[in-house]
């Protein structure tokens, strides 16, 4: 472990401790509505523990799957409203075992050059021709797909929220692309689940394409309840198809029933207490508007919590870091290989926890770092 990762003691929240006991205000975590710490959720994971022991100890073909998870699959079919899921130990190893699956050779997969790294792997991982557009570029996307018909299957794959930048998706025309082109679209719904006004999903969510299969991958690891998990949802007829191949569903554990057992009282509590999505919106204004005040440039009409703050050069940015972390503030410097280069800058995390004193607190902070 790097000098610099942070040790944290005690639960995940807006305010976090250090090993050394040290409080620090935290804008670096995806628990975006506050469910990590959720006392249904802890109550939730313990009751599962007690019935039903630690874990699996085997893959779910050999060992069959648990009846946490099944109540998960259930859970997260009727969030999206689609027909089938199917889950994995991760979202990372859902996007990993979903493109080998489904396409190979003459088949082609054409992905926003923003997509995050577990589809960029996946998608290396299939024997189909690969394209990239630039980020956003639905023109050129289209461009690219004139040579469709040279191809069998054809997917066009994007993040619905880009997990540097918190900028949408624009999946309207997505989907009139998709199906003009009759291709199937991938969405990697990870920084959307939970996000998304009024009750976590909002216009995302799945509904059948014409002439190609709509897919949605995402994670329990972030809004919902912060533990372990990924899932793939889309047709009965896809979700078979990847029980059968998939290797990291085939040759890999799920996560443990206890991790299925919060992610699914994490989706109740989402849709018992929507305030906490209505708070989530709340700050996200608040953030802009304080920001404005301030003169700290943030990218115009803002609409998810992850909010990117840039600098001159990379450099900067990372001193930044480091001065907001003496002041006690967790923001994060993320740099070149994870975004582009001299492209730096700390990305923000609001949670629906966040008072408008701590978001106020940061901001005067990164503009006096910057200065
Ligand atoms: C867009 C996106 N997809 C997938 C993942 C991987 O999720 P998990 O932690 O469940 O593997 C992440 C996590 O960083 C992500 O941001």
């Amino acid at each position: 472990m790097s000098e610099s990762t942070l040790v944290l003691v005690g639960p995940q929240s807006t305010r976090i401790r250090d090993a050394s006991g040290r409080e620090l205000v935290n804008f670096a975590s995806n628990d975006y509505l506050q469910l990590a710490n959720h006392p249904a959720l802890a109550e939730a994971g313990i009751a599962c523990l007690r019935e039903n022991g630690a874990g699996m100890a085997s893959v779910a073909f050999i060992s069959g799957f648990h009846r946490a998870h099944e109540e998960l699959e259930q859970l997260t079919v009727e969030m999206l409203g689609a027909e089938a899921c199917i889950l994995f130990s991760s979202c990372y190893a859902a996007n990993v075992g979903l493109f080998g699956s489904l396409y190979g050779e003459g088949d082609l997969i054409v992905s926003d050059a923003l997509n995050h790294a577990s589809l960029i792997d996946g998608i290396r991982l299939a024997k189909a021709k690969r394209s990239l557009f630039p980020h956003g570029d639905l023109a050129r996307l289209e461009e690219i797909l004139a040579d469709r018909r040279d191809y069998g299957r054809c997917a066009i794959v994007a993040d619905t929220v880009f997990s540097m930048e918190g900028d949408y998706a624009d999946v309207e025309e997505f989907r009139r692309i998709a199906a003009e082109h009759s291709c199937d679209l991938i969405l990697d719904h990870s920084h959307l689940t939970g996000t998304a006004p009024p009750d976590g999903i909002g216009p995302y969510s799945w509904s059948p394409l014409p002439d190609g299969e709509f897919i949605i991958t995402g994670t329990y690891g972030k809004a919902l309840g912060g533990s372990a998990g990924g899932f793939v949802a889309g047709s009965e007829a896809v979700v078979a198809q990847l029980r059968k191949q998939a290797r990291p569903y085939i040759f890999s554990n799920l996560m443990p029933p206890v991790a299925a057992a919060i992610a699914a009282e994490a989706i109740r509590v989402m849709r018992r207490e929507p305030e906490r999505n209505a708070q989530l919106q709340r700050n996200v204004e608040a953030f802009a508007r304080i920001a404005a005040e301030l003169g700290v440039p943030v990218p115009e009409g803002q609409r998810h919590p992850i909010v990117p703050l840039k600098a001159s050069d990379d450099e900067a940015v990372a001193r930044a870091s480091v001065l907001l972390g003496e002041r006690d503030i967790h923001a994060v410097a993320m740099s070149y290989p994870v975004v582009p280069k001299n492209e730096g800058r700390i990305r923000v995390q609001l949670t629906s926890g966040h008072t408008e004193e701590e978001m106020r607190g940061l901001l005067s902070a990164w503009s006096e770092c910057v200065r």
